[in-house]
């Protein structure tokens, strides 16, 4: 008997009507979740010109993720990022990307971090003080401001505090028209330049271009060392000493400004909502912050000490990721398991669909941080929960991004908690990230006066 060449999965017509959002694109993880519940660990469908393998399965998701450079690329979504990003890390290939990735790194390493940890408290701590008993917030709002004004502060330091709000609306104008040009005719878009998508796309990106390059050549000229992201990315020299040109950094710091901001932000608005909705988890965790912090703000030295907290960021990144997808195509023939991949195969995984597979997680569906202190995760395999991705592609933020969310977490839970609204389920917004479907209106009831802060 002659083995098959490809795994059962959907057929072409199936898959077709699965992938066509008709614009929404909450319909992606439903399908594949039930692509995953009735194909099991490895499914493969045929799509016009290109054959998907979705991976539901912790070795197989590993396989994909600690692939070759040289073997696989980034998926098509990211490879439509370049259009903004340039050859930035997120959207760069070998061997350009493992070269900017030894370059960028210093700026990510322990004591680097800890050095961004205050800026992170002090700006949360700001945003707290503006959130009045009694009113109504949209929290992914609030989140999202917060998170840009610290990736812009560690990013850019001080300049940027009269250039954030003009990044902030051309970052969101850019990731509005973003999915419409992943649709299927979307390469034409880009030789369109008058079609109003395109100009949108054109002049928010000619606004950030503007404002990047003012401020990489401020620096330049300055030629101080201020400690952030920019300085390290304009101290870095490849092997020969020759240091990056400037159309790199630029690529690199708006890769830093959107992918540090857009999925922090996300994580902390659905933590926000997971919280409102689990009273216990809430009450364990106002209980670890009085313990550990008493009546102050947490330091950098407090993280390991938020074992709880942590433990809540980690239950929402599973249940929440917002990075909710990653793809790669293979470019050389692929060893998968066991099947072989010809070039032009497409992986996918999907972390909303392995974070709930119920061959790994007890209670998938529901919110229990303690899961992550009572054993229960402590023999999972690693691509069973992977929000940071994996490989030599695993996202370079993760150790700033647990810290900032920790951090964030400390500080305005201390101060407030927020409730529910509209007790229905927040849908599923699943763009570039997995953003909230609706804006997150809730009520703010302080746990401390404002009037004690501001003293
Ligand atoms: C909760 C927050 C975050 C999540 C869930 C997240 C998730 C991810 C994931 C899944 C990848 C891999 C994508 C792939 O393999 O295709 C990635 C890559 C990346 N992330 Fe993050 N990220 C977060 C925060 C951050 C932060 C704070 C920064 C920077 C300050 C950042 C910068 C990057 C960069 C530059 C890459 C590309 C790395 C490379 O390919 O070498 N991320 N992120």
């Amino acid at each position: 008997m002659s083995a098959r060449r490809t795994p059962p999965g959907p057929s072409p017509l199936a898959a077709l009507r699965g992938m066509a959002t008709g614009g929404d694109l909450s319909r992606i993880p439903v399908f594949l979740a039930k692509v995953a519940a009735t194909y099991g660990p490895v499914a493969s469908w045929q799509m016009p010109g290109v054959r998907f393998w979705f991976l539901d399965d912790p070795d197989l998701i590993e396989q994909m993720l600690t692939a070759s450079g040289y073997d696989v690329v980034k998926g098509r979504g990211l490879r439509r990022m370049r259009r903004l990003l340039g050859e930035g890390l997120l959207t760069s290939d070998e061997p350009l990307h493992l070269r900017q990735r030894r370059l960028v790194q210093p700026a990510f390493h322990r004591e680097r971090v800890a050095g961004y940890a205050q800026t992170m408290i002090d700006d949360a701590r700001d945003t707290a003080a503006g959130l009045a008993d009694g009113t109504t917030v949209a929290v992914d709002a609030v989140m999202n401001r917060l998170t840009l004004r610290i990736a812009a502060a560690t990013l850019f330091s001080a300049e940027i505090d009269d250039d954030a709000d003009t990044i902030g609306a051309a970052l969101t104008e850019t990731m509005e028209v973003f999915p419409a040009t992943l649709q299927s005719f979307g390469e034409i878009l880009d030789h369109l330049p008058w079609h109003p998508i395109t100009r949108r796309f054109t002049a928010a990106r000619d606004e950030l271009n503007r404002v990047v390059f003012r401020l990489i050549a401020d620096r330049r000229a300055a030629g101080d060392d201020r400690g952030d992201l920019l300085s390290m990315l304009l101290q870095s020299t490849d092997d020969d000493g020759a240091p990056m040109p400037d159309a790199l950094v630029r690529d690199e710091a708006l890769t830093l400004l959107l992918a540090g901001h857009e999925t922090t932000a996300n994580a902390m608005s659905w933590t926000w909502d997971a919280l409102a909705r689990n009273p216990a988890a809430e009450a364990r965790l106002h209980a670890e912050l009085d313990a550990v912090l008493g009546d102050r703000d947490p330091q950098p030295a407090d993280v390991p000490h938020l074992k709880f907290a942590r433990d809540v960021i980690a239950e929402t990144l599973r249940l929440r990721p917002p990075a909710w997808i990653l793809g790669r195509r293979v470019i050389r023939p692929f060893r998968l398991g066991a099947w072989e991949l010809p070039p032009g195969s497409v992986m996918i995984a999907s972390q909303l669909v392995t974070h709930r597979n119920p061959r790994y997680w007890q209670q998938p569906d529901d919110f229990r941080p303690e899961r992550w202190s009572n054993g229960e995760t402590a023999a999972l395999p690693k691509g069973a929960y992977y929000p940071f991705g994996g490989g030599n592609r695993i996202c370079i933020g993760e150790s700033f991004a647990w810290t900032e969310a920790v951090l964030l977490l400390a500080t305005i839970a201390r101060r407030v908690r927020f409730r529910l609204v509209d007790g229905s389920p927040v849908p599923l917004d699943p763009l570039v990230t997995l953003r909230p479907g609706r804006p997150m209106h809730m009520k703010v009831e302080r746990r401390t006066p404002a009037l004690v802060e501001a003293g």
